[in-house]
């Protein structure tokens, strides 16, 4: 039986003692619901491979209260420094090389001699990351291969059983997985694009991000169908064939729509919610054109990966 915990101090206890205890609990951030466990503790960081069913290969994000604690983990440089004081707390996540001795378990880094890393701004988050006082590692609180959690109902239609607890506290703000921000090599790499704008960033640094070629997978998320529904998905439609849905974009007639005024943030927030609901329908599902700048360019990553053929 999996519990869902109310976002109430006593919730937030109750989070904090099973993460001590090894268990798996899913946690709202403001980017999507982590599948969060003890990074320092190997059986729980199994458990959430397990859960999941994802290939162990696939190193995870350390989700931590503050800059000073993510420190410990990591070799720091400038380049994070100027980073983490701009956009932590928030949606975008930093690998770094890892620091020996870190006490955390290898399993998180998938034997990687790098450590991705995020400050999440998301309030509840913070109160179980201060009440535990440690490291969570969390994915996003998925089974593997499928659409990202903006709801604790998401997390419930994939996980349900498997997991000890949800904490619920409503719906995502952000909506899309953080930005990742390789910063092993020698300039700064886009590793995956996310909530937060990779414009924002590159002028937080003053300089370009290196993007990562297309074949080389960096951070694994990358894999091509890594964000599938379970129907077929046609990008860039006007208008639906016969037999799809449509999800739509700006003013026009569809089944659902991301932002009907045009809006990339709302569009942002609602496109994981809006595929869950249309890959329920069971039909094929076309999605109108989004435009590629700002968040839009992480809402065509994810829409691209969606409809890639498997
Ligand atoms: O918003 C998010 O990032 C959410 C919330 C829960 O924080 N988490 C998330 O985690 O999206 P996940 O595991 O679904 O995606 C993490 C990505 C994966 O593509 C993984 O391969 C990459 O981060 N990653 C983790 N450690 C890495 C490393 N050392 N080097 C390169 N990529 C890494
Ligand atoms: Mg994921």
């Amino acid at each position: 039986m999996t519990e869902t915990l109310l976002p109430t101090a006593e919730g937030i206890t109750r989070a904090a003692e099973l993460l001590r205890d090894g268990a798996l609990v899913a946690l709202p951030t403001e980017t999507v619901y982590g599948l969060g466990a003890d990074a320092r503790n190997g059986a729980a960081v199994a458990g959430i491979y397990a859960a999941k069913g994802r290939p162990s290969f696939n190193p995870l994000i350390v989700h931590l209260p503050d800059v000073e604690t993510a420190k410990r983990y990591v070799e720091w440089s400038d380049e994070a420094d100027r980073l983490a004081q701009a956009f932590w707390p928030g949606a975008m996540t930093l690998v770094l090389p890892l620091k020996p001795d870190n006490g955390l378990s290898s399993l998180v880094t998938a034997g990687l001699p790098s450590l991705a890393l995020r400050v999440p701004a998301h309030p509840v988050m913070q109160q179980v990351l201060q009440t535990l006082q440690g490291p969570v590692a969390a994915p996003s609180a998925n089974p593997s291969g499928k659409i990202s959690p903006t709801t604790a109902a998401h997390v419930l239609a994939g996980l349900s059983g498997k997991i000890a607890a949800v904490l619920d506290d409503g719906p995502c703000s952000v909506g899309l997985e953080s930005t990742i921000i390789g910063l092993t090599a020698a300039r700064p790499a886009l590793l995956r694009a996310g909530g937060l704008p990779s414009e924002a960033i590159e002028a937080a640094l003053g300089q370009p991000l290196d993007s990562v070629a297309g074949d080389e997978i960096i951070a694994p998320g990358q894999l091509t169908t890594h964000y599938a529904p379970r129907a077929a998905v046609r990008l860039n439609a006007q208008s639906a064939a016969p037999g799809e849905v449509l999800l739509g974009f700006g003013t026009m007639a569809c089944d659902l729509n991301l932002s009907p005024s045009g809006d990339l943030t709302e569009a942002a927030a609602n496109l994981f919610d809006h595929l869950h609901q249309l890959d329920a329908t069971g039909r094929p599902i076309a999605v109108a054109p989004i435009p590629d700048h700002g968040l839009g360019r992480a809402i065509n990553d994810r829409l691209a990966r969606a409809a890639a053929p498997r």
